[in-house]
């Protein structure tokens, strides 16, 4: 090509020349094109992914057995992206995240359901679905922060591919941690209306009540045939509790509470005014027959305290 000398050369060269601009404007158009369909808009949405953050409105835990449960939830996800993508149903691994350090081996994996994002909140159902317990130790550590941790932080990491309109799908890796309150030890933990049986014959079951157990969490466990060592710190262990289909859940559980109780024992822990100040440390969780070590460990790793007034269970409540 000759250098441009004056209109007339312009117009003379663009006449002879303009498919060959044509071919280079278009070409520059599809390369701006696709690089913001297959170079920006992968970033955008991965950064939209990485900014949204995701909070439980429940989680369930049922059916437990050793190596799988059930489990369910609700969730949402926030975002403040101006895009409303659908991503495909996807697994999730969910690890226990302790003092900020994420642990490697997952607690269970989790199939998340086909997601459509909405504005400015997205609720996610995970329906219930058999989970497998792919680390025994996970659990347990994540069942023993549950119990005693005012708050508990998960990371979900997963792979999925997004959709936006008629862009191409895009792969996207899903990274996201959460946090939820904590049962915090129970600290509203008691027994109420509590009865002795005088009449029950040495080793059978002679203290009744009911355990009235706050839960202000979004969690329900359910951790089949419960029994707890029942002990003083002047007389140790003296008799043993059995909640039977302990299923705790939000809000305030009262579940019947059958135990028995060494008279010698109790009697020799009495303080004065007629208190007996118990220390209650559970001891089994069984399922079906199935001992549910996750949660036998996680209930020896916790110790109940009631105060109960013996004086007045024995003159008010005797049978
Ligand atoms: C998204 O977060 C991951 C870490 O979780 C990081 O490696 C990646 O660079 C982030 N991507 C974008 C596009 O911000
Ligand atoms: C999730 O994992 C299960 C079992 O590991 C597998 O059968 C299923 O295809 C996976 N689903 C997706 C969406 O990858
Ligand atoms: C999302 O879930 C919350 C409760 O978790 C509910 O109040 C709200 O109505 C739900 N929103 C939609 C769009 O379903
Ligand atoms: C979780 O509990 C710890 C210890 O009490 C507290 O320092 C932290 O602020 C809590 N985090 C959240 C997100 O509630
Ligand atoms: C998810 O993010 C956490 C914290 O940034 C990081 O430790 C972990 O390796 C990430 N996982 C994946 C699969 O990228
Ligand atoms: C008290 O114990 C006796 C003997 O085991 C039993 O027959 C009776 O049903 C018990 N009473 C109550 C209310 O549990
Ligand atoms: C109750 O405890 C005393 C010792 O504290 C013991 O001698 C007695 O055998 C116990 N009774 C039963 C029924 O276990
Ligand atoms: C409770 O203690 C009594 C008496 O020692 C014993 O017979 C019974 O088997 C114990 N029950 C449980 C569930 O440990
Ligand atoms: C709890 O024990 C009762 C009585 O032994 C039994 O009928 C029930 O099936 C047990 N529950 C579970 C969940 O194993
Ligand atoms: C225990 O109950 C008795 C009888 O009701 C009462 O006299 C006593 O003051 C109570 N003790 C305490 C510490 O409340």
């Amino acid at each position: 090509m000759k250098a441009f000398g004056g209109n007339g050369t312009i117009k003379r060269h663009y006449k002879r020349w303009w498919w060959v601009h044509l071919i280079v404007f278009c070409a520059g158009t599809l390369i701006i094109a696709l690089c913001l369909i297959y170079v920006a808009m992968p970033k955008i949405a991965q950064t939209d992914i990485n900014d949204s953050t995701l909070s439980f409105s429940s989680i369930t835990f049922t059916n437990p057995a050793v190596d799988h449960l059930t489990l369910s939830g609700a969730a949402i996800q926030h975002s403040s992206s101006i895009f409303t993508p659908t991503v495909d149903p996807f697994n999730v691994t969910m690890h226990l995240v302790t003092d900020g350090f994420t642990a490697v081996d997952a607690i269970t994996q989790i199939a998340m359901p086909r997601i459509h994002a909405h504005h400015p909140d997205t609720n996610i159902t995970v329906d219930p679905q058999p989970v497998p317990i792919l680390s025994s130790d996970q659990v347990t550590a994540f069942a023993i922060q549950l119990l005693n941790q005012p708050n508990v932080t998960v990371r979900m990491e997963g792979k999925t591919k997004l959709h936006e309109g008629a862009l191409p799908a895009i792969n996207i890796n899903y990274n996201a941690s959460l946090t939820f309150a904590g049962l915090n030890g129970l600290p509203g933990f008691t027994v109420i209306d509590p009865v002795v049986n005088l009449s029950a014959p040495a080793g059978q079951p002679n203290l009744m009540g009911t355990a009235l157990i706050p839960n202000p969490t979004i969690v329900t466990v359910e951790l089949g045939n419960v029994t707890l060592n029942i002990q003083t710190a002047q007389a140790g262990v003296i008799g043993n509790a059995t909640v039977t289909d302990f299923i705790l859940r939000p809000g305030d559980n009262k579940l019947p509470l059958s135990a028995y109780v060494n008279t010698t024992g109790a009697v020799s822990s009495i303080q004065p005014g007629g208190m007996i100040n118990l220390e209650i440390i559970g001891q089994t969780a069984v399922y079906n027959g199935v001992h549910l070590p996750y949660y036998e460990t996680a209930l020896k790793s916790h110790t109940l305290a009631v105060s109960l007034n013996l004086t007045q269970i024995l003159a008010g409540g005797a049978l």
